[in-house]
């Protein structure tokens, strides 16, 4: 294969940031453009590893300028993965604005600018919550469940993905839409579902869970994940949906005690809260065709999975310490300025 760029977008949050090491540890062939507004999801220092690496290249700006998207893409771009989005349904119910700024206007800048430089591929990240609630046991979602999304911030993707698919369908962008369920592992925003668990646990407060915490997720390591969406760029078809999901279904009480025994940590944390207005009761993926087109299959099972991101956590305490006392916003204040 021949010496390619790839932007990435949303390159210094918790998926994208494992994706472009993945690519960066994995494929010598790569050079990587990091487009990310650094909003306090966005954490340069996932990355720091990479600064001053030729293959490398970081640029702060926000995917719904048009601007910021032609200095990303000055010298030439090949292809595109965009992982920038608002990520977290519970600040979507706070407020939505920005959800739709940065994931529909920024996935429409984004393609206008793919479809101008002819890009050979826009890999657009989508999630499986743009298929609604499953409600019951019953039930998987394949690629033709039709769209029903409950919360703001699935709403926002599904317009995203509807906008990709129109690119495809109208210009005849080669692009691509994934959908992938619960993703976990190191890295990841201690807002979100397990490293909340894990961090909380940690330093012995109570593990929030909301309702009566029997709600389902089906969750996939992050590795996993971002070795799909590598096959995905390379073998995937132009104007095709792929799910993707670990076949790892929890409910959040089976995930929070799976957390608390291997911290060793007691069931008395547990802690239950209100429950999240609108909140989906369940979402399992079927992943039969990723599988089948691609032969991708996840390697890591929910209990090693867990192991590790617990390891990661316990090694990692300045990490998630920062975060959550907000420490962490200086340094990049003082590393790339601010605005
Ligand atoms: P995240 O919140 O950890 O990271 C988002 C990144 O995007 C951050 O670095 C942030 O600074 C950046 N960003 C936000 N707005 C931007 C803008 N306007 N311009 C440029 N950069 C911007 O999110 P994540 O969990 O890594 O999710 C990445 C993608 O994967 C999202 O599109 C999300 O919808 C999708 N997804 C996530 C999961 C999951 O379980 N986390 C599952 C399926 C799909
Ligand atoms: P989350 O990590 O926010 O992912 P999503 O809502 O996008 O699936 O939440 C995962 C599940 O955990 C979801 O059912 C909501 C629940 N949850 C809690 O019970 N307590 C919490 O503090 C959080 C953040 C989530």
């Amino acid at each position: 294969m021949s010496d390619r760029t790839i932007l990435v977008t949303g390159g210094c949050g918790f998926i994208g940031s494992n994706f472009v090491r993945h690519l960066m540890d994995n494929r010598p062939d790569v050079r990587v453009v990091n487009l990310d507004k650094l909003t306090y999801a966005g954490n340069p220092e996932n990355l720091a590893g990479f600064e001053g690496d030729p293959r490398y290249r970081f640029v702060r700006g926000d995917v719904s300028e048009p601007a910021d998207v032609a200095r990303a893409m000055e010298g030439g771009v090949d292809e595109i993965v965009n992982f920038a989005a608002e990520s977290h349904v519970d600040r979507s119910i706070l407020d939505s604005r920005l959800f739709v700024k940065t994931n529909v206007v920024g996935t429409q800048v984004l393609l206008e600018a793919a479809r101008r430089a002819g890009v050979s591929r826009f890999i657009q990240i989508g999630t499986d919550e743009v298929y609604g609630d499953l409600g019951g046991p019953e039930g998987l979602f394949t690629e033709e469940t039709p769209l029903a999304p409950n919360s703001p911030y699935s709403a926002s993707k599904a317009a995203a993905d509807l906008l990709v698919r129109s690119y495809f369908r109208t210009y005849g962008l080669p692009a691509i839409v994934t959908r992938c369920s619960n993703n976990y592992g190191p890295f990841q925003y201690p807002e979100k579902l397990i490293p909340l668990l894990v961090t909380n646990a940690l330093d012995d407060r109570p593990l929030p869970i909301y309702g009566d915490g029997l709600n389902v997720r089906d969750w996939i390591h992050v590795e996993d994940h971002c070795r799909a969406l590598e096959t995905v760029l390379e073998r995937g078809r132009p104007g095709e949906t792929y799910n993707i999901g670990g076949s790892s279904e929890r409910t959040n009480l089976e995930v929070a005690r799976a957390v608390l025994a291997r911290l060793e940590k007691p069931e008395s944390l547990l802690s239950f809260v209100p429950d999240r207005p609108g909140h989906d009761r369940r979402y399992a993926i079927d992943p039969a065709k990723v599988r089948r087109e691609l032969g991708w299959e996840p390697r890591l099972d929910f209990a090693t999975g867990i192991d590790r991101t617990a390891r990661w956590y316990i090694e990692n305490r300045r990490w998630w310490e920062r975060i959550k006392s907000g420490e962490y916003r200086e340094y990049y204040r003082l590393q790339y300025g601010p605005g």
